[in-house]
């Protein structure tokens, strides 16, 4: 079998939307289903929710059962992979601790991750928490307790992986060959790397009430397709149409496939063929709308029924997670066991310590 293990994760602050699909769920199920990997953990990282929503417990605790839902819904099958939730494995926390005596303070002040939340969050100077300014350090953590090689991820978490290469690079070359460094596994289209907001802004967010959720009912769904963001100056049905900063053509580039111009709209045999007619004029944004419409229903009309089934009994998704939280303890406290030898710190299980130490005081 192979040594690939695949880890990734998500912060439970609300539902998962769209560009959470597009970015990373839809190729976990890919990976899932593709089999051929040692071990897959997708996991809520409700800690770290918890490092920028410390006053909003509640937020947080409501959003796990969301994400897990979600998770189900989209197709992850707990049999092939390990889902679970960080705050439950210890073991992290404890890596964590060891893992800051590897990193400076200036190394994640660069961190651009850290550096634009900062901003956003309009922390200053000596006001931003401890714990919210290492959380690339609990990240590295969570990926190297699980040895994980592979880490599906959005575009924004490439810095939190260099940040990790440098801490196994750096703990190994200290301690002796002990963790893994793992690779970043990124969308392969750049309209699945960052799939703009329906109102066209750079990224979906609860707070610009420009996302469509996995959740969301076909009404909902329909109603915000009908009134995405296209072309400003495509005021004529005959004017030529921009691409351009153009969202819907973007979420058609995420989402389209070949056989959905047969099944739709067979008057096209593909997205280029559409590009070219709607750039040349001739071709309505309603049209265009109407063709998305019914692809994004085809692809998400499966999920919401999925999630439906498993909302009928929620104790069963909690049993789910616990069993997940303590096969992934074992992972991470067997690694916690190659750590503390390494950096000789497992005083009682070293025979040859205590043996040694022995004699040397009855020499004395
Ligand atoms: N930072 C990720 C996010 O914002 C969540 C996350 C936490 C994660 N730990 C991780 C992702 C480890 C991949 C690997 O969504």
């Amino acid at each position: 079998m192979s040594e690939k293990i695949i880890l990734t994760g998500d912060r439970p602050t609300g539902r998962l939307h769209i560009g959470h699909y597009v970015g990373s769920l839809r190729r976990r199920v890919e990976l899932q289903n593709a089999g051929g990997y040692k071990d897959m953990f997708v996991f809520i990282a409700d800690a770290q929710a918890l490092t920028d929503n410390m006053d909003n417990p509640e937020k947080v605790r409501q959003n796990v059962i969301e994400v897990a839902l979600d998770y189900l819904a989209v197709g992850l099958d707990p049999e092939k992979v390990t889902i679970f939730i960080q705050s439950q494995i210890p073991e992290l926390t404890e890596l964590s601790f060891y893992y800051m005596d590897l990193v400076s303070v200036s190394r994640l002040q660069r961190n651009p991750t850290v550096k634009t939340e900062i901003q956003m969050r309009g922390f200053e100077g000596e006001s931003i928490p401890v714990g919210f300014f290492t959380y690339p350090i609990s990240q590295a953590a969570d990926i190297t307790a699980f040895k994980a090689t592979t880490v599906p991820v959005g575009e924004d978490q490439k810095p939190m992986l260099e940040q990790t290469n440098e801490i196994v690079r750096r703990f190994n070359y200290i301690y002796g060959p002990t963790l893994v460094e793992p690779q970043i596994l990124l969308p392969d289209n750049a309209a699945c790397l960052r799939l703009p907001g329906t109102d066209g802004k750079a990224k979906m967010s609860k707070s610009l009430g420009n996302c469509i959720y996995l959740s969301d009912d076909a009404k909902t769904v329909d109603k915000a397709v009908k009134s995405m963001f296209t072309a400003p100056l495509h005021l004529r049905v005959a004017d030529p149409g921009h691409l351009e900063g153009n969202t819907v053509f973007t979420y058609l580039d995420a989402f389209c496939r070949p056989e959905h111009f047969a099944e739709f709209w067979p008057e096209y045999e593909s997205l280029d063929a559409l590009k070219e007619h709607y750039q040349r004029g001739g071709l309505g944004d309603g049209k265009v709308k109407k063709f998305l419409g019914q692809i994004l229903q085809q692809e998400l009309e499966p999920i919401r029924t999925r999630r439906k089934e498993f909302e009928k009994d929620i104790p069963a998704v909690y049993d789910m997670l616990r069993k997940g939280c303590e096969k992934a303890r074992a992972v991470a406290a067997a690694t916690l066991d190659d750590v503390r030898r390494a950096m000789k710190i497992n005083y009682f299980d070293d025979a040859e310590l205590i043996a040694e130490q022995s004699k040397r005081f009855a020499a004395k």
